[in-house]
């Protein structure tokens, strides 16, 4: 079957290997295969729910399209373009935010430690972003959408969101109620400083996340500090599940060579952490360093990126203005 896959990443800097691992690897996967319709999405509308410096937002959108085509996303096969860039999201947002209801926002998890303890002061569009981005998903007829662990209740949303205007209105399947595409094994990435916290942009400490622009010495360091207990390698999957940050550094070993997990465990029982960290850091130069030499170069090259976006924004306005055109018949404007 034919999939329609649309997914997004915020242009909001130091995108790093959670985001590779969890997201882009797996949307060059579904950018090879032909028989797949992809759509990747620079969605500069959800980074600024929170305050973004212009400069840097602009910096931040041409490097995330440098980071795809690096990856191996290919502008030709795939249609890559920036949110803002196409107006039906914000219009769509708007009128599926009056088919959302106030009581499935109030459960989202991500707004609640976005927003920390003072929620009176977040922006409400960091409120109503799930919308926005069921919005993105809706106007393409996507039928899956590969993301990481944490954009699945998002995703839940989207696909509630989807059925009841499908409902309230009497028009069934009108919107495709998409499917989730999550790794099993390496859908949410851990810091390198804590083995219980997810691997983000955001963190202070740069040690705690390999970037994917890292020099090969950054990489190599970054390994070398990265936390482990003081027990030598584990010798069963077990054992491994009781160790957070031995488990996330395993689990990144087996993501990059595509070893399965107890293979790993089996060749590297027993012994001492460093070996294994010297082992991790070859396979992570190998796999990330090209990544990073290619987005640097790409980033001197900024009327090539902006002519993907220009390019690509024009092909989504097409696709969604269609979709723009029935919601409006449905709506009764
Ligand atoms: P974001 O940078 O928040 O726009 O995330 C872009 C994509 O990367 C989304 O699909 C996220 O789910 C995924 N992602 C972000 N952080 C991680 C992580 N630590 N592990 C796995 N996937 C991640
Ligand atoms: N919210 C997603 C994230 O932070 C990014 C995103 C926006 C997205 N719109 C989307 C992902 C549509 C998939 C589909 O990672």
């Amino acid at each position: 079957m034919e999939k329609k896959i649309f997914s997004g990443v915020q242009p909001t800097g130091n995108l790093h290997l959670g985001n590779y691992l969890g997201a882009i690897k797996n949307f060059v996967q579904l950018n090879n295969d032909k028989e797949n319709d992809c759509i990747f999405c620079v969605v500069d509308l959800h980074a600024i729910t929170v305050k973004q410096n212009p400069k840097e937002l602009r910096g931040n959108i041409r490097e995330t399209v440098a980071t795809f085509v690096a990856s191996g996303i290919d502008p030709k096969k795939s249609i890559i373009f920036n949110q803002s860039k196409v107006t039906a999201h914000s219009e769509v947002a708007w009128i599926l935010s009056c088919t959302a209801r106030t009581g499935w926002l109030s459960r989202m998890t991500q707004f609640k430690e976005k927003a920390g303890k003072d929620k009176e002061k977040a922006s409400v569009g960091l409120y109503s972003y799930p919308v926005l981005m069921a919005a993105d998903i809706l106007l393409y007829d996507a039928t899956h959408v590969p993301v990481g662990d944490d954009q699945k209740q998002h995703l839940e949303l989207c696909r509630d969101i989807a059925q009841k205007f499908n409902n309230d209105f009497q028009v069934e399947d009108f919107f495709k109620v998409p499917e989730p595409l999550i790794q099993k094994e390496f859908s949410r990435i851990m810091s390198l400083k804590d083995g219980t916290k997810k691997m983000s942009k955001s963190e202070l400490s740069d040690l705690s996340r390999i970037n994917l622009t890292d020099s090969a010495d950054q990489i190599i360091n970054k390994i070398k500090k990265a936390k482990t207990d003081p027990l030598p390698m584990p010798s069963s999957l077990d054992e491994l599940n009781k160790r957070p940050e031995a488990k996330n550094l395993i689990a990144i070993y087996s993501s990059l060579t595509g070893f399965k997990i107890d293979k790993v465990i089996n060749e590297f029982s027993g012994k001492n952490f460093s070996v294994f960290k010297e082992n991790l850091s070859q396979v992570l130069v190998e796999k990330i360093l090209p990544i990073s030499l290619e987005i640097k170069k790409l980033l001197d090259e900024k009327n090539f990126l902006d002519k993907i976006l220009d390019d690509g924004s024009q092909k989504a306005h097409i696709i969604a203005s269609r979709k723009v055109k029935e919601i409006h018949k449905i709506i009764g404007f």
